[in-house]
C-alpha cells in the first residue's frame, strides 16, 4: 500500500510534468550555455526561458533571478553576500524562528564580528513589525525574515516589515521556501529585496533553487570562477534542474487556489479529528495566519520520536518538527522561541499536506491516532495534559 505522505514541508513528490520537462531538456544531448555553437545556444535558450518562468512566478524581471543548488545556498548567498559586499562589518536582523540555513549563517557571521539581533516571536510564532523598526541601526546591513515557517506554517507579516525596511533603506531578505505555490507571491507586495526558493518544496527537482534579488543590490558572490549567472554565481549551470524548477514555477502559479479549496479543508478535518481523538492536543500557531497545509500539533503524554516510528510502521509518513532538526532530542528552537515547554515540544508532530492527499488518507491517519490513544500512548491526554 502506498504510504500516506504527510511530510510535504520536508520535500514534495516531483510532479510528472516536471520530470517530462527535464527529460525533454536532456534528450537532444549535451550543451553548455556558455558555448557559442548550436547545442550551447539551445542550452542557453532553455536556461533563459526557465529564468523567465521563475521570475513570472515572483512578479519580477528575468535578469533578477539567479539559479542555485537550493535554498540553503540562496540563503547563504543573501546573508554572506550582502555582509561581504559591505566589508564584513555591520549589523544583521533576523527572526528567532529562521531556518538553520539562515540562523547558522548569522551565528557564523556573528563569530566573525558581525552584530546580530534576533527578533522575538509571540506565543503564536509571529514577529512584531515594530520590533524590526526598533532593532534598526545606522549600520544595519540586512533584515532577514522568512515568509512561512517550516515547522508551524505560521506566516510572518512580511509586507508590514517590508514597508519599514524600505522606509529605512535597508534591504529585506525573505526565505519564501515554504510559501511558494501555497500562497500567492509578489516581490513588490512583499517589499522584499532578496527572496529564496527551493525546487523540492514546490513539486520540482531536489538540488536546485533560486535567489531573486534587485539588480542594484551589492552582493559578493559565494562562488567565484567562470562568471556565470551575471558574475554572481559561477559554475556551469544545471540546465535540466533549472528547466524542472521552471515547470514547477508554472504549476505553482496556479496552485494557491488548490491549497485554499482542497488542502485547507483536509487540514481542518485533520485538526478537528485529532482534537477529538486526543483531548488536550495543542495546535501550535493556531492564533496566527498559517499556511493552508501545515499543522504542528502537540499531543501531551506522547513520545513524539517513538510516535513517528509507530506511524511509519502504520504507513503514515510525517515529521517530528523540522526534518533538519529531526534525529536530535533537542526540542525545536522554533517552539522554544514561542515559549513552549520542552515536554510539550517533544510531543509535537508536524503534519504537512499537499494536493496529492485525499479525505480517505486523513480518515486513515485519524484511525491510527485513535489506536495510539487506545493503546495507552496518550496517558497525558486522559490526564488532561496541560497546554
Ligand atoms: C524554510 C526553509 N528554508 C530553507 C530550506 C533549505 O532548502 P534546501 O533544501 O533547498 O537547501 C528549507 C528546507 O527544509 C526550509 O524549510
Amino acid at each position: 500500500m502506498r504510504p500516506i505522505y504527510l511530510d510535504h514541508n520536508a520535500t514534495t513528490p516531483q510532479d510528472p510534468g516536471v520530470t517530462r520537462a527535464m527529460l525533454a531538456c536532456l534528450e537532444p544531448g549535451p550543451g553548455n550555455p556558455s558555448s557559442v555553437h548550436a547545442p550551447g545556444r539551445r542550452a542557453r535558450g532553455a536556461l533563459e526561458e526557465a529564468r523567465s518562468a521563475v521570475a513570472t512566478l515572483l512578479g519580477a524581471a528575468d535578469r533578477e533571478v539567479l539559479f542555485t543548488s537550493g535554498a540553503t545556498e540562496a540563503n547563504n548567498m543573501a546573508l554572506q553576500g550582502v555582509v561581504a559586499a559591505r566589508g564584513g562589518d555591520g549589523h544583521l536582523i533576523l527572526s528567532a524562528v529562521e531556518h538553520p540555513s539562515v540562523e547558522r549563517v548569522a551565528a557564523w557571521l556573528e563569530g566573525l564580528g558581525v552584530a546580530v539581533t534576533r527578533l522575538p516571536v509571540d506565543a503564536a510564532g509571529c514577529v512584531d513589525p515594530e520590533d524590526v523598526r526598533r532593532a534598526l541601526r545606522p549600520d544595519t546591513l540586512l533584515v532577514s525574515v522568512m515568509l512561512a515557517n517550516n515547522e508551524t506554517g505560521v506566516v510572518q507579516p512580511v509586507p508590514a516589515i517590508g514597508a519599514i525596511t524600505r522606509e529605512a533603506g535597508v534591504p529585506l531578505h525573505v526565505d519564501a521556501v515554504q510559501a511558494v505555490g501555497r500562497l500567492r507571491l509578489d516581490v513588490e507586495e512583499l517589499g522584499a529585496d532578496l527572496l529564496s526558493l527551493s525546487g523540492h518544496k514546490m513539486f520540482g527537482p531536489r538540488g536546485v533553487g533560486a535567489l531573486w534579488m534587485r539588480p542594484c543590490l551589492e552582493l559578493e558572490p559565494l562562488l567565484r570562477g567562470g562568471g556565470q549567472e551575471f558574475g554572481r554565481r559561477s559554475g556551469t549551470e544545471n540546465v535540466p534542474g533549472a528547466v524542472g524548477l521552471a515547470e514547477a514555477a508554472r504549476l505553482a502559479r496556479r496552485s494557491p487556489e488548490r491549497y485554499r479549496d482542497e488542502v485547507l479543508p483536509l487540514r481542518c478535518r485533520l485538526e478537528e479529528g485529532l482534537r477529538e481523538v486526543w483531548p488536550g492536543a495543542v495546535i501550535h500557531g493556531a492564533g496566527a495566519p498559517r499556511l493552508p497545509n501545515t499543522a504542528l500539533v502537540a499531543f501531551p503524554g506522547l513520545d513524539g520520536e517513538a510516535a513517528v516510528m509507530r506511524l511509519d510502521l502504520e504507513g503514515v509518513a510525517l515529521s517530528l518538527g523540522s526534518a533538519c532538526a529531526a534525529g536530535t532530542m533537542r526540542p525545536s528552537s522554533v517552539l522554544e522561541a514561542m515559549g513552549v515547554a520542552p515536554e510539550l515540544a517533544r510531543s509535537s508532530l508536524r503534519f504537512s499536506l499537499g494536493p496529492d492527499n485525499d479525505a480517505a488518507e486523513i480518515e486513515r491517519t485519524l484511525e491510527v491516532f485513535r489506536n495510539l490513544a487506545a493503546a495507552g500512548e496518550g496517558a497525558g491526554a486522559r490526564a488532561g495534559g496541560a497546554a
